[in-house]
């Protein structure tokens, strides 16, 4: 593997664009609408010193993590020249609103729908806190609070908190968290050995890329290079739906659960469906050295029957099972987490609580990264010669999805899909590298 000519700036990149978050942890994402630009300035004075950068597994601000990112209107909010402004793509500068009909984000997901201020002009500074438990992440949260309840022309205009459930997994059910790109040059491993690393440049602004280039960044290069964009949204899952879908599709409970892991691809101990087939095994969906380690054809699966094609996974990586295109141009890191508590197991009828994950995607092209795999692989099958079939699991279904389970002899088509993931809002970020944020906190428009 030849190493990349320019070395990864990892001491200039936020911690929290390429290292995995902890484990377990208490987390809160917060917003924020500058008024008054020196107010914004002032804040990015006062988050700075307590941003981890990428180059250390450690935090200055101890046993808490800090993420800082701005949206297109928060840059304006700043002060940012006109003609930087201009130097960020399109689909940046529009928001993720505006983007909806690429998206799929109509009907119930549509912005009109979202809860406010998610997808509206007020939104500029988005801030990610995360600590080990909820009782250190208040005490960060006081200390920060003291801080900017003093200062007028910025306003705290959302908060949402955020956990990983004490069993690991994401609201369905199911282990979360498994599959993670290694990103060359950066020293942080991937998960799967029989993957090759990603180029830096598909995730951080200023480097080389899959396409063997260095994409035009923000300009100037002291504000785009070592950044990165964040894709936040956040999804409402309808799990007591999931659940009497699954019972009303599947005759006995080992039923339902092969079923579950035929839509998501892995059981829901994370074993993969293409390492276990028949049944579950939990002692393999646990251990990160064989969970993530499997490709699709050179493991046997051309076929899809141990992995449906349609299965949210499969789809929203093919890996080396992609007929057409370049896969690793199409990579996305994912740093999701649920939120709301979680509806007690066994309880088939929905209680009213909103529950889901605060999900996050970082990736250095939003197009052709989170834009690309959100359209053109889960929320339409052409790529696996099924047009109308969505995903089953996070597509927009509208009760007449069709899902396809391969089976020999004759193939299983499931109906009447409904739509289990609801688009509740969401944000595009730039998260800027370090002497970024410095730069953007001396303005002096
Ligand atoms: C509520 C919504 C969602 C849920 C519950 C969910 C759940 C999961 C789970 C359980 C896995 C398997 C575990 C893993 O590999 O880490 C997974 C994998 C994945 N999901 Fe999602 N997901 C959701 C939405 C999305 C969206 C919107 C995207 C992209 C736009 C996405 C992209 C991926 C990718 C890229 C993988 C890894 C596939 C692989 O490398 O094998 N997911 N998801």
């Amino acid at each position: 593997m030849s190493a990349d000519p320019i070395p990864l700036e990892l001491d200039q990149i936020q911690s929290g664009a390429l290292r995995a978050r902890p484990s377990l942890y208490a987390g809160t994402y917060i917003l924020l609408r500058i008024d008054d630009r020196r107010a914004g300035r002032e804040v990015l004075r006062l988050v700075i010193p307590v941003l981890a950068s990428a180059a250390s597994p450690t935090s200055p601000a101890g046993d808490a993590w800090v993420s800082a990112a701005l949206t297109f209107q928060g840059l304006k909010a700043l002060g940012v020249p006109q003609d930087s402004l201009d130097s960020f793509p399109e689909e940046f500068q529009q928001g993720m609103a505006a983007r909806a009909a690429e998206l799929g984000d109509v009907g119930e997901n549509a912005p009109d729908k979202w809860e406010k201020p998610l997808g509206t002009p007020d939104v500029h500074v988005g801030l990610l806190a995360m600590a080990s438990g909820a009782a250190q992440l208040e005490a960060l949260l006081e200390r920060a609070r003291a801080a900017y309840q003093e200062m007028s022309g910025i306003k705290v205009i959302w908060r949402q908190d955020c956990y990983v459930p004490a069993n690991h997994r994401e609201p369905f059910g199911f282990k979360d968290g498994i599959s993670h790109p290694a990103v060359e040059g950066s020293g942080i491993p991937g998960t799967n050995p029989k993957e090759r690393p990603i180029k830096a440049g598909e995730f951080i602004l200023g480097y080389k890329n899959e396409l063997r280039e260095i994409s035009a960044i923000p300009q100037p290069e002291m504000l785009g290079k070592n950044g990165t964009y964040i894709v936040f949204r956040k999804l409402h899952q309808r799990v007591a739906a999931f659940r009497q879908y699954l019972r009303a599709n599947a005759s006995n409970p080992e039923a339902e659960e092969l079923l579950a892991a035929k839509m998501m691809g892995r059981w829901r101990s994370g074993a993969p469906l293409v390492l276990a087939p028949e049944r579950d095994d939990p002692a393999l969906g646990a251990d990160p050295t064989r969970n993530n380690n499997f490709l699709y054809n050179a493991d046997g699966d051309e076929k899809g029957l141990s992995c449906p094609f349609g299965s949210h996974a499969r789809r929203a990586n093919p890996r080396d099972g992609l007929d057409f295109g370049d896969v690793n141009i199409h990579r996305i890191i994912r740093r999701g987490t649920a939120y709301g508590p979680l509806l007690p197991e066994g309880v088939l009828e929905d209680d009213g609580a909103d529950r889901g994950v605060c999900f996050c995607i970082v990736g250095a092209h939003l197009k052709r990264q989170y834009e690309f795999v959100q359209a053109q692989w889960l929320n339409d099958g052409i790529f696996i010669g099924a047009p109308a079939q969505k995903d089953p699991i996070v597509g927009p279904n509208d009760g007449t999805g069709v899902f396809t389970i391969p089976t020999k002899p004759i193939r299983r088509r499931l109906q009447g899909l409904p739509q289990f993931v609801v688009t509740r809002g969401g944000e595009y970020f730039f998260m800027p590298g370090l002497k970024a944020l410095s730069w953007l906190a001396d303005l002096d428009t």
